[in-house]
């Protein structure tokens, strides 16, 4: 595996391989890789020629008050994983080759990145859009991938390929999940033992309220199930969001759809989960 430090290096690698007719697999990170991000890799690896992976904590996606600072860097063990996943190429810029002195140019898509995890991070997916598409001029993929678990952030950039016409091929995977049902997330080792066990309950929330909307329960009543649901976890101190979505829209339901997007975001002590399932009818 190589690893590559300049947006420069990247990109000619991969002119030089797109000229020889090789197909390009990305998957970005923010790094602290559990078996989530490496189900990406293994996707990639099996669709392309060759595998890039970037590690790199986006500081724009960040606000003020979150986690920028103490967000898990585990850059050793991350090499390690994936160069045994079969990344070909592993770019890890510093954050002055992504962000020079004077940048000023930034991705907003309206609509989608303002509702859901919008609500309460404001700006958050316009840094998203704008390191994506920074990585996708770096990178030259022919695909790229994003997982489930991030349902908004896939969308948003769905929808900034679309409107830009990028040339690249977006792939959302399944959310990978550790065995108690709890989505794979970096953020999991922020949590105590006992917030560890509380986070269970939000995939069983909304498997309870998916079984609930099948048996034909209308979309209000199965909301307020989920709010109870969630609200009996005494060590969850927030939720953000919780109910059921048009997952084109992200707006909420007022009745169930062919395809609903049923999602939470909570917190539980000063950590921050969200979870999301899509039920077919
Ligand atoms: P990060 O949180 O490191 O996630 C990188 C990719 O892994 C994202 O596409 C995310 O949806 C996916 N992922 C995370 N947990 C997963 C799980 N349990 N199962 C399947 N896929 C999972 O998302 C980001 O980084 C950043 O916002 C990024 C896109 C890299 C831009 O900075």
């Amino acid at each position: 595996m190589e690893i590559f430090r300049t947006p420069r290096i990247m990109k000619e690698t991969s002119r030089r391989l797109l000229t020889r007719g090789r197909t390009i697999g990305f998957v970005p990170t923010m790094g602290a890789l559990h078996d989530g991000h490496l189900y990406l890799v293994k996707r990639a690896r099996s669709e392309n020629d060759i595998v890039v992976a970037s590690i790199f904590i986006n500081p724009a996606q960040f606000g003020p008050n979150e986690d920028f600072v103490k967000y898990p860097r585990d850059f050793d063990s991350d090499m390690t994983k994936l160069e045994t996943a079969g990344v070909d190429v592993l770019f890890y810029p510093e954050v002055s080759a992504v962000y020079p002195a004077g940048f000023s140019t930034y991705i907003e898509v309206r609509g989608l990145s303002e509702k859901l995890c919008g609500v309460v991070r404001p700006g958050h997916f316009m840094g998203v859009a704008t390191v994506v598409c920074k990585f996708f001029q770096m990178v030259l993929p022919t695909r790229a991938y994003f997982g489930q678990k991030d349902f908004q952030q896939s969308r948003v950039i769905e929808q900034m390929v679309r409107d830009l016409n990028m040339s690249v091929d977006c792939l959302r995977c399944s959310t990978i999940r550790e065995s108690d049902g709890v989505a794979m997330s970096s953020r999991n080792r922020y949590l105590a033992p006992a917030e560890r066990e509380a986070a269970r309950v939000i995939y069983r929330t909304l498997q309870a309220a998916a079984r609930l909307v099948e048996g034909g329960m209308d979309v209000q009543s199965v909301k307020a199930q989920i709010m109870d649901m969630l609200s009996a976890e005494p060590l969850i101190t927030d939720i953000q969001y919780a109910g059921i979505y048009d997952p084109e829209t992200l707006d909420e339901r007022v009745a169930a759809g062919r395809s609903n997007l049923l999602a939470a975001a909570v917190k539980i002590g000063s950590t921050r989960l969200i979870d999301n399932l899509v039920l077919e009818l």
